[in-house]
């Protein structure tokens, strides 16, 4: 199964890719965490990456498209959920255009939706593991302990870009570079509008509904 996960910054794609990968066996390819893990071992990409992240922009798509070409040829048999990759439509296009080389497509494109307000609230709280990347909530999905993660013990950390004005930034960026990928994969594939605003378990049952139609059509 080949699923995309595509919505605005804090509507919730980090947090349904975790039960997702647990329900159907795929592996996780965020264009995020990759990154972020590029930047903590202060490679060539991440120092290259650095400046847009920090300013709410994307990364050059030369760059994120061979970063994230490597992610998909080492994924398992069982597929892949993609989030934050693609972000703009010349990374859709070049992503439809090597999966097919490899006579693959995208099965489903899951578009979450969120108004800015809950958006806001969610990142200025959220605290995120720079060790295992598990995300929590100050108030929606607090630690068992504060600061320290529940998985790995680590320090949280609460994400540079995650301050009211890059988050301000990253919904420009959002609005203008990434809407434009739904309306990509709209002409060109399947794409399932779900509500991301509400209570996360709710989101997911919906996200299930679409996603058990094509691992049933993968068995
Ligand atoms: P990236 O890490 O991909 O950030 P993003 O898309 O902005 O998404 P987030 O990780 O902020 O949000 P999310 O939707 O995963 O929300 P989450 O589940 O954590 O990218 C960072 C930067 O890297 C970009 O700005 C760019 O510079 C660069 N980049 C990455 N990919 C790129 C690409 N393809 N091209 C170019 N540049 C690229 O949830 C947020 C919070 O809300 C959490 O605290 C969570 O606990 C809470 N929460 C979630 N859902 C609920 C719910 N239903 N109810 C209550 N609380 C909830």
């Amino acid at each position: 199964m080949r699923v995309i996960i595509v919505g605005a910054p804090g509507s919730g794609k980090g947090t349904h890719c975790k039960r997702i990968v647990e329900k159907y066996n795929v592996a996780h390819l965020s264009s995020g965490d990759i990154l972020r893990h590029e930047r903590a071992n202060n490679t060539d990409l991440g120092l290259k990456a650095q400046s847009y992240m920090d300013s709410g922009g994307l990364v050059p798509d030369d760059l994120i498209v061979a970063m994230m070409a490597k992610a998909v040829k080492a994924a398992p048999k069982a597929g892949f959920v993609l989030d934050g990759f693609p972000r703009t439509v010349t990374q859709a296009q070049q992503l439809d255009a090597s999966l097919e080389k490899a006579d693959r497509k995208i099965d489903a494109v899951i578009s979450l939706t969120c108004t800015d307000d809950v958006i806001m609230k969610r990142l200025t709280g959220r605290r995120s593991c720079p060790e295992c990347g598990a995300v929590y909530h100050v108030t929606n999905v607090p630690p068992k302990k504060e600061g320290i993660c529940d998985e790995c013990g680590a320090e949280l950390v609460h994400r540079p870009d995650d301050t009211v004005d890059v988050v301000k930034n990253r919904l420009d960026t959002y609005r203008q570079q990434t809407a434009p990928v739904i309306d990509y994969y709209k002409s060109n594939g399947e794409v399932f509008e779900i509500d991301g605003s509400c209570e996360a378990e709710e989101t997911i049952i919906e996200i299930f509904k679409v996603l058990d139609k094509f691992a049933a059509q993968a068995e």
